[in-house]
Formats: structure tokens, sequence, C-alpha cells
């Protein structure tokens, strides 16, 4: 693999995927291709070599750019989508757009220009909750937000190109990811920001929902791995393997950022907020797949970036986002 296209590569995961790719690989060349919605922003790929990557901004639910985009690549790993839960109750249409017609686009841009590997990246919401045990790939999906079920028309769509056109289609559900330059929706990076600036943290219902915590370079490797060492039309979990009370989250974000329990503030819950994710990433651990990093040493490193890079996060809690905030949050 030389040349390989990466869409949403200007987000969180995508733009630590670029860096990846382009650290591990001398000789890979990235095309990132992003739209810069609101979560996109060039400063998450500020500093990487100029010489093997190449921008685009397009859209992925438009054919033709992303055909374009596409034609010369030896493969294409799809994150761009919209991916907040919280935004996908407030309003769907987006979602489905990207997460559903934008993957059509790809496998359709794929199959069209006989590009060698297709990696789909999706979430282990697809699966729904789990109140004891762990979701294997052989399990049905049964997402229950407007965002996770886009997820899985996305996957779906894939996944029938591959049986139906032998499309060589690969797919990953991670968990939930924790790291630097992630937009401050997310619970963790809102937290820690709000935290900062002694704003109330807003924890949904009795803050007992679990979320099993995967650091962000793991989550990048593992994605590596089935990119480069799975099988074509197979699903990959890819856990972090620390399951985590959103509470006990809450506690040891404010811990970190020398703050008291006196900032959670409990709101009204998430409607049909799910309550456990958990998956078993055994198959992917078959291919030589590891997660690296420490839950603890994770926190402290990821608290510490937003502490040190307040440049980063300051101009994104503006405009949009506190729109959006006040929508979200503003009445309680
Ligand atoms: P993010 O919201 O930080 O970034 C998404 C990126 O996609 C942004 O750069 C945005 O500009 C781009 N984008 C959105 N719509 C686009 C479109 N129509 N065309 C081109 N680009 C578009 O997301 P993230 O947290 O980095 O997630 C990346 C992928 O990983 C997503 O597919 C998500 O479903 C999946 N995922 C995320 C997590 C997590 O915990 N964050 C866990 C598992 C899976
Ligand atoms: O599991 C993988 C998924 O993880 C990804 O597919 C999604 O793209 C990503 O956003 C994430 O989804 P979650 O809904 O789990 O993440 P979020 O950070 O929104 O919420 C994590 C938990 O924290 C969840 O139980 C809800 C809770 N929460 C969240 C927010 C934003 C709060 O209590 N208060 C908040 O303000």
């Amino acid at each position: 693999m030389k040349r390989i296209l990466v869409t949403g590569g200007a987000g969180f995961i995508g733009s630590a995927f670029v860096r990846y790719q382009l650290e591990t690989y001398p000789d890979v060349h990235v095309v990132n291709f992003d739209k810069l919605t609101y979560a996109g922003n060039l400063d998450n790929v500020k500093g990487v070599d100029d010489k093997r990557h190449t921008f685009i901004k397009g859209d992925i639910a438009d054919a033709g750019a992303i055909t374009e985009a596409m034609k010369g690549c030896d493969a294409v790993v799809n994150f761009a989508a919209e991916t907040h839960v919280d935004r996908s109750i407030l309003g769907a249409a987006e979602f489905i757009n990207t997460d559903i017609t934008g993957v059509y686009n790809i496998v359709e841009a794929a199959k069209t220009l006989g590009t060698k590997r297709v990696l789909l990246v999706s979430t282990d919401e697809v699966y729904g909750s789990i109140l004891d045990g762990s979701f294997k790939e052989s399990d049905p999906v049964g997402p229950r937000n407007p965002y996770s079920a886009s997820k899985a028309g996305g996957e779906l769509i894939g996944l029938s190109y591959f049986h139906t056109f032998g499309l060589p289609v690969v797919i990953t559900r991670g968990s939930n990811t924790y790291g630097p330059f992630q937009y401050p929706e997310k619970v963790l990076p809102l937290f820690v920001t709000n935290a900062i600036d002694d704003i109330p943290v807003p924890l949904y219902g009795d803050g007992k929902n679990v979320r099993d915590w995967l650091y962000v370079d793991d989550h990048c490797s593992g994605i590596d791995t089935a990119l480069r060492k799975g099988e074509p039309g197979q699903i990959y979990n890819v856990a972090g393997g620390n399951e985590r009370e959103n509470i006990v989250l809450t506690h040891r974000i404010l811990e970190l950022a020398g703050k008291t329990a006196a900032l959670i503030k409990p709101v009204a819950d998430r409607p049909g907020h799910d309550r456990r994710y958990s998956i078993d990433a055994s198959k992917l651990h078959a291919l030589g797949w590891q997660p690296k990093m420490d839950w603890d040493a994770g926190m402290a490193l990821t608290v510490k970036w937003y502490r040190d890079n307040e440049w980063w996060w300051r101009k994104i809690k503006t405009g949009e986002y506190l729109e959006y905030y006040k929508r979200q949050y503003g009445g309680q």
C-alpha cells in the first residue's frame, strides 16, 4: 500500500490515523479528504510531513468528488462521519446523508475504480446496549439511536458490496476513544475544558452508564491491523478493555484537572441512553493487535494535553459550539 485515501482525516481519530500512517510507513502517501464540518479542523494535522500528505476539501456525499479523490489510491479508510449521539437526537438528516449515502458513494467509487482495500471505520454502538458479557462480531446489530443506526446502515451497504460484487471491504467496530484533539462535545474533552474554566460538568442520569475507553493511538493501530491483515468481508471489534462508569471517569477527570466534585451537575438523562457497551476483541488479537496504553497513564496524559493546549480548544468553544451548547444544555 503506497497511496491511501483517508476520508475524515481532519477529525479526531482520522487525524491521528494520518499521523500514524506517515510515522509508521515511510513510503506511504496519504490523501486526506475531509468536508471540514464543525468537527473537522486542519489544526489537527498541523506539522505533518507535507510531501507525503495531500489535503482535499470535499464531501463523501458528493459522488463525483470522492471518485476523483480515490483515483490512483490502493486503499480507502473511511473515518468521515457525523459522530455525536446528542446531535443525532437533535436532528438526524446529516447523519443519514454522510454515514449512509456517503459510505454508499465510497463503495460505489471503489467498485468502479477497482480499489484493492476498503476499510469502513465503525463503532461498538451498532450492537446496542449489553448488561452482562461482551458482544462478538457474529452477534446481530441492534442500534438504538439515530447515530448508531446510520453507522449500522453504512456497514450493511458496505458488506452488501462484498457479498454481491466481491469488493474487499473490511469493517472495524471501535469502543469509546479518548486522547488529544477530540472535539469538546464528547464527554471527556467537554468535562476537562469545562473544569479548567470552573464550569459545571453535566452528568447524564445516574452517572452509572458504562463505556469502554480506548486510547486513540491504540484505535489507530487496531484499524491499521485490520486494514493490512484483516480478511475481506470480515468485521473486527477494537476494544480498549477499560470499562468505567461515567461517574468514575468524571471523578478522575476532575482530580487530574485539580478540581473538586462540587463541579458535577446531574442533569436529565440522554433519551434512549445505552446503559453499557462491551465488545470482545479476540478476533483482532488473533491478528496480533493489542492496545498498549494503560488507562491511568492515558487519562493523565490526555487531561494534561487539554491543560497545555488551550490554543487548540479555546477557539473551538465559540460561535457554533456555544449555540449547540445552549441548545443541548441550556435549560438545565
Ligand atoms: P469526528 O467527529 O472528530 O471527525 C469526523 C470527521 O469527518 C471531521 O473531520 C469531519 O469534517 C469529517 N466529515 C464529516 N462529514 C463529512 C463528509 N460528508 N465528507 C467528508 N468529511 C466529513 O469523529 P471521530 O470521533 O474522529 O470518529 C471518526 C470515525 O470513527 C467515525 O466514523 C466514528 O463513527 C468512528 N468511531 C468513533 C469513536 C469515538 O469514540 N470517537 C469510536 C468508534 C468509532
Ligand atoms: O462507543 C463508541 C462511540 O463513543 C462512538 O461511536 C461515538 O462517535 C462517540 O461519540 C462515543 O459515543 P458516546 O455517546 O458513548 O460518547 P459521549 O462522549 O457522547 O458520551 C459518553 C458517555 O458520557 C455516555 O454515557 C453519555 C455521557 N455523557 C455525555 C455527555 C456529552 C454525559 O454524562 N454528559 C455529557 O454531557
